[in-house]
């Protein structure tokens, strides 16, 4: 009897805490504060990760990402004339004696040095270990197993529609007109040709 007694005035005076501001949180509350804490985490992660995936991942002008550099013939050099060097970009802009233009990655084939050009022999020749190139970026003679590599460049009218793009085998580009626009798109690099294999040349 008197057990009984306690036992209510216990749930009695449990019942009057739950009524009272700083009451204690029960297991199922906690539970449920818990699983919203998660939720909200989880949100908030898929919000970054789709916000991360949604922007590109380079800018335009930062190397990885597009370079836009204005009409062609303000951007290549004169047919057979010395490569433009691009620093930001890690490219070199050439044009061929048969008016074909390449955008070389800077980077040797070999062991990846910097390569030069050599104006007064024509030719990109590589400091470290002697790897030499043509302006098309065709392997001459060295250790490197391959032709230099190339990025992808696009050619677009002036609303923006692509023209003419170099292909899939980074060969070089024919430029149909002088008047467009020229876009580096370093985010897509094509390895050169193996050593022996020729680009081919218009005749
Ligand atoms: S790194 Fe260019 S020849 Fe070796």
């Amino acid at each position: 009897m008197e057990g009984r007694e306690s036992h209510r005035k216990g749930g009695i005076g449990m019942g009057a805490r739950s009524e009272q501001p700083g009451r204690n949180v029960s297991r199922r509350e906690l539970l449920n504060y818990a699983w919203l804490a998660s939720l909200g985490f989880l949100l908030v992660d898929l919000g970054g990760m789709g916000y991360l995936f949604a922007r590109p991942r380079f800018r335009k002008g930062e190397f990885g990402g597009q370079f836009e550099l204005g009409r062609a013939r303000d951007v290549f050099p004169p047919p057979g004339g010395d490569p433009i060097r691009k620093p930001k970009g890690r490219f070199w802009l050439c044009r061929t004696e048969e008016g074909l233009v390449v955008a070389l990655y800077r980077v040797c084939t070999h062991l990846g040095c910097l390569y030069g050009w050599r104006s007064e022999e024509h030719k990109f020749i590589c400091p470290c270990h002697g790897t030499q190139y043509q302006l098309d970026g065709t392997y001459i003679r060295g250790p490197a197993p391959r032709s230099a590599d190339r990025f992808v460049i696009r050619l677009l009218d002036d609303q923006g529609n692509e023209v003419a793009a170099t292909d899939e085998q980074g060969n070089p580009l024919e430029l149909p007109d002088e008047d467009l626009l020229v876009v580096v798109d370093t985010g897509r690099l094509i390895r050169g040709k193996p050593r022996g294999v020729r680009y081919p040349v218009p005749t």
